[in-house]
C-alpha cells in the first residue's frame, strides 16, 4: 500500500502567519499562529530588528505536524509563501526542514496562494476566481500585485488577468485601509476594515462628496491616491507636522492627516462612503469577470473578500453561488499554498465538496482538567451534556461561553469557540457589547441557526448558499424578536449550523429553539480584552474568568461562576489576566477606544493598576493613565477631579528653555492670533515648569 503524501503550507506574510497540513489532498490540520502565541494579528518581525526578515510561525507548524504525529522528517513537500517579499531563506534558517522539500511561491504569486485557498476549498467543480487585498507581492519595479482573476477547474487555477498597483494606483483593500485609518477603527494597530463595514451602516449619503474609485472599461477598478488626497484634504484637520511635505505613497496620505473619531458622524459618512464606493466597485469588477468566465460560480479571497456586506449583492453581477474562503486574509494562504504544492505532487487531489471549516488541534479531557486545576477552580468541574445545558441557561437569558473540540478556520466563531446568548432577550446586544466584549456599541451580531431557523428567522430568499456555513452571510429579519439584532442598515450577519460537522452545537440550537421557539442563538467570538479567539482548554477557562459569563461549557463539562466564591473569582480575575501577559493599562485604553471608559476605569481598579503602578513605568505610562482617568472625571461631570487631573497634566508638559523662547517669539508679532498662541504656550509651559518644581513629585525626574 502507498504511504499517503503530506504537504505542509506555511504563511509567513508580516501578520496572520499559519500553517496547514494536507495528507493526499485533504486538510489534516490548520491554525493560524495568533491562536497559539496569542497576539492578535501575530506579526512575524523578529524582537531585534533584523530588517525585513520575518520569523516562521513556530507553534502552528509544530501543531499541525503534532495532529498527524508526524515530525519534520516526514513532509513530502513544504511550500511557504508571504506577502511583498519572499520567504524562503527564513523558514530555513529557523526550521530544520530538508531544503530538497521546501519550495516557495514564484514571485509575483501571493495572490496564486490566495486563489488556492478559495478553488480548492470551494464546493464548485470549476469556478471563476477573483483575489482582492492590500497588496500581494512586490515586483522589481515597485509594482504590487493589486487584484487578479482566475479560472479554475479540477486542479487547475490560471490566471486571466492581473492588475497591478504602484504608488499612485491603489488597490481596493488599501482604499477600505485608509478609510479605516482615518476613521480611528484599528484593531491590533491595523486599520479594520471589518470595523468600517459595520460602521457604515449608521452613516448616511452626502452627495457633494465626489466619486473615488476609477472604474475601467475592462473591469478594473482602483483608486488614485492624488485624488483620495484631495478628498481627504476637504473633510479632514491636516497634521501640522506635515505641513509643506508631498504625498508620494498611502503612507503620506496616513500620516498627513488627523483621524476623527469614529462616534462622530462625519466618521460615520466616511464609512457610508468607504462601502457605498467599494460595493460600487465590487460589482463592476464582477459583471466583467463574469462575462469572462464561462462559469456560474465565484470563488473569492484576499482580506476584501470578508467585507459581508458587499458579498451579498454579488448575485446580481449574475453568480449563482459565491464562496469565500473563510480565513480570508493572509492566513488562509497556509491552505492555499498547500494545495498549491499538493496540485504537482501525483496522486490524489481533494473533490469538490463544502470545506469544513473545524481544522483547529484537538484537546484531551486531561487537558481541560489540567487548565481547571491551574486556576484553582478543580472542585467545582461538573461532567454535563452540553447541549442540553446550554439549551437550558440559554432559555433563562444566560451569556456562556461554549468551547467544542477542534477549533474553526477563519476570525468569525463558527461553533468551535463561542460567547453564545438568547438573541431575544431585550437589550442583548448592548448587554454583550457593554459588559463582556467591550466592543464598539454600532458593532452587530452575527446569529446561528438551523437551516429551518435561520430560514424562519430571516429573508434568506435571494442568499448566496456557499457564505451560509462560514458566518459570511447577510439577510434581513423576518422575526420581529430578532430585529434588535439588525444593523441599522436591516441586516443580519448568521451562520447556517451543518449536522455532519457539528452535530452538538447543531443539537444544542435545536434543544434551545424546542424551548423557546427560536432555532437561531447569538454567536459571537469566544475572545474578551483584546485577545485573539480562545484555542486551548487552559485560554478558554483564563479568558472565562475575565469574561463575566455565567458558566462555561467546555469538551462535555461545566463551569458555573455561580458556584465560584465572589471573593475567590475576583482573585483569580487578576491572576488570569497575568497569565495572559498583555500590559492592564493598554487593555483599558482598548475598552475605552471601543466607548467604554467607566469600564475602562473599573478594569484598571481591578486589576489594582493605581498611580504607583502607572508612575513606576516612567512618565509615558503615567500620562496615559491620567488622562484616561481625565476622561472618565469629565464624563461623570466630577469637577473637581478633573481639575486636579489636568493640573497633573499641565504639570508633566515638557516645555524646556527653547519652547518659552519660540512662545516669547510668538507674542511679540503683531497678529493677534499667533500673539495669543504665544501667551498660551507661554503660561502652560511656565505654570508647567512651577508646578513641577513646587509640587516635588517628580522631584529628581526633571532637570
Ligand atoms: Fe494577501
Amino acid at each position: 500500500m502507498n504511504r499517503p503524501q503530506y504537504v505542509l503550507g506555511v504563511s509567513m506574510s508580516n501578520h496572520d502567519r499559519s500553517a496547514c497540513l494536507l495528507r493526499d489532498g485533504e486538510i489534516v490540520a490548520a491554525v493560524a499562529e495568533e491562536r497559539l502565541d496569542r497576539r492578535k494579528k501575530s506579526e512575524g518581525f523578529y524582537e531585534q530588528h533584523l530588517g525585513s526578515a520575518v520569523l516562521p510561525p513556530y507553534r502552528a507548524i509544530t501543531a499541525v505536524l503534532h495532529e498527524a504525529g508526524l515530525t519534520v522528517g516526514d513532509i513530502d513537500r513544504v511550500v511557504c509563501g508571504r506577502s511583498i517579499l519572499p520567504c524562503r531563506d527564513d523558514l530555513l534558517n529557523q526550521f530544520p526542514f530538508p531544503p530538497e522539500k521546501v519550495v516557495e511561491i514564484p514571485v509575483p504569486g501571493h495572490h496564486i496562494a490566495h486563489a488556492c485557498s478559495a478553488f480548492f476549498t470551494s464546493p464548485f467543480e470549476n469556478a471563476a476566481v477573483l483575489v482582492l487585498d492590500e497588496q500581494g507581492h512586490r515586483l522589481e519595479d515597485d509594482r504590487f500585485e493589486r487584484m487578479t482573476w482566475y479560472t479554475a477547474h479540477g486542479t487547475q487555477v490560471v490566471p486571466i488577468r492581473q492588475f497591478y498597483g504602484d504608488s499612485e494606483t491603489l488597490s481596493l483593500g488599501m482604499f477600505m485601509d485608509a478609510f479605516a485609518t482615518f476613521t480611528g477603527l484599528s484593531e491590533a494597530k491595523q486599520p479594520s476594515a471589518g470595523k468600517l463595514m459595520g460602521l457604515a451602516a449608521v452613516g448616511q449619503e452626502r452627495q457633494q462628496w465626489p466619486s473615488l474609485v476609477t472604474t475601467v472599461d475592462d473591469g478594473d477598478a482602483y483608486v488614485r491616491l492624488s485624488e483620495l488626497d484631495s478628498f481627504f484634504a476637504s473633510v479632514l484637520p491636516r497634521r501640522v507636522e506635515f505641513e509643506g511635505g508631498i504625498v508620494r505613497q498611502l503612507d503620506d496620505l496616513l500620516a498627513k492627516y488627523w483621524p476623527v473619531h469614529w462616534s462622530s458622524n462625519l466618521a460615520a459618512d466616511l464609512a457610508f462612503k468607504a462601502q457605498a464606493e467599494l460595493e460600487g466597485a465590487l460589482l463592476h469588477i464582477n459583471r466583467h469577470l463574469k462575462a469572462q468566465v464561462g462559469s456560474e460560480n465565484l470563488a473569492y479571497a484576499g482580506g476584501v473578500a470578508l467585507n459581508c456586506t458587499a458579498n451579498a449583492k454579488l448575485s446580481l453581477a449574475g453568480w449563482r453561488d459565491v464562496f469565500v474562503h473563510p480565513a480570508a486574509t493572509d492566513d488562509g494562504n497556509a491552505v492555499g499554498l498547500a494545495y498549491y504544492g499538493q496540485r504537482s505532487l501525483a496522486g490524489k487531489h481533494r473533490r469538490p465538496e463544502l470545506f469544513n471549516p473545524m481544522t483547529g488541534p484537538r484537546y484531551s479531557q486531561k487537558a481541560v482538567e489540567e487548565a481547571v486545576h491551574r486556576f484553582g477552580l478543580g472542585e467545582w468541574l461538573e461532567r454535563t451534556d452540553m447541549s442540553d445545558e446550554a439549551a437550558e441557561r440559554l432559555s433563562r437569558g444566560e451569556t456562556l461561553c461554549w468551547f467544542l473540540g477542534r477549533s474553526e478556520w477563519g476570525p468569525r466563531a463558527l461553533g468551535g469557540r463561542s460567547i453564545v446568548a438568547d438573541p431575544t432577550v431585550p437589550g442583548i446586544k448592548a448587554l454583550i457589547n457593554s459588559r463582556i466584549k467591550h466592543r464598539e456599541p454600532f458593532r452587530p451580531f452575527g446569529i446561528s441557526g438551523t437551516p429551518r431557523g435561520v430560514e424562519q428567522a430571516l429573508d434568506v430568499g435571494a442568499a448566496l448558499p456557499s457564505l451560509a456555513p462560514y458566518m459570511l452571510a447577510v439577510a434581513r429579519a423576518r422575526d420581529t424578536r430578532l430585529s434588535q439584532l439588525q444593523h441599522q442598515d436591516g441586516s443580519i450577519r448568521y451562520q447556517i449550523v451543518q449536522r455532519a460537522w457539528q452535530p452538538e452545537w447543531f443539537g444544542m440550537i435545536e434543544a434551545f429553539g424546542r424551548r423557546s421557539g427560536v432555532e437561531c442563538i447569538v454567536n459571537t467570538s469566544f475572545n474578551v480584552l483584546g485577545e485573539p479567539l480562545v484555542e486551548t482548554p487552559s485560554d478558554a477557562v483564563r479568558q472565562f474568568v475575565l469574561s463575566g459569563a455565567q458558566a462555561l461549557l467546555i469538551n462535555g463539562f461545566r463551569l458555573d461562576s455561580a458556584d465560584v466564591p465572589r471573593e475567590y473569582l475576583r482573585q483569580i480575575r487578576r491572576q488570569a489576566f497575568q497569565a495572559g501577559g498583555q500590559h492592564p493599562l493598554k487593555v483599558a485604553l482598548g475598552i475605552e477606544a471601543a466607548g467604554y471608559c467607566a469600564a475602562a476605569i473599573t478594569f484598571l481598579e481591578d486589576q489594582e493598576f493605581g498611580e504607583e503602578a502607572a508612575e513606576a513605568e516612567g512618565k509615558q505610562v503615567l500620562r496615559a493613565y491620567y488622562s484616561l482617568h481625565l476622561r472618565g472625571a469629565l464624563l461623570k461631570n466630577e469637577h473637581e477631579r478633573s481639575t486636579e487631573l489636568s493640573k497633573y497634566l499641565l504639570a508633566m508638559a515638557e516645555f524646556d528653555g527653547a519652547v518659552l523662547e519660540a512662545a516669547s517669539v510668538l507674542e511679540a508679532t503683531e497678529q493677534p492670533e499667533t500673539q495669543a498662541m504665544g501667551q498660551f504656550f507661554t503660561h502652560i509651559g511656565r505654570y508647567g515648569s512651577a508646578f513641577r518644581h513646587a509640587s516635588g513629585i517628580w522631584a529628581g525626574t526633571d532637570g
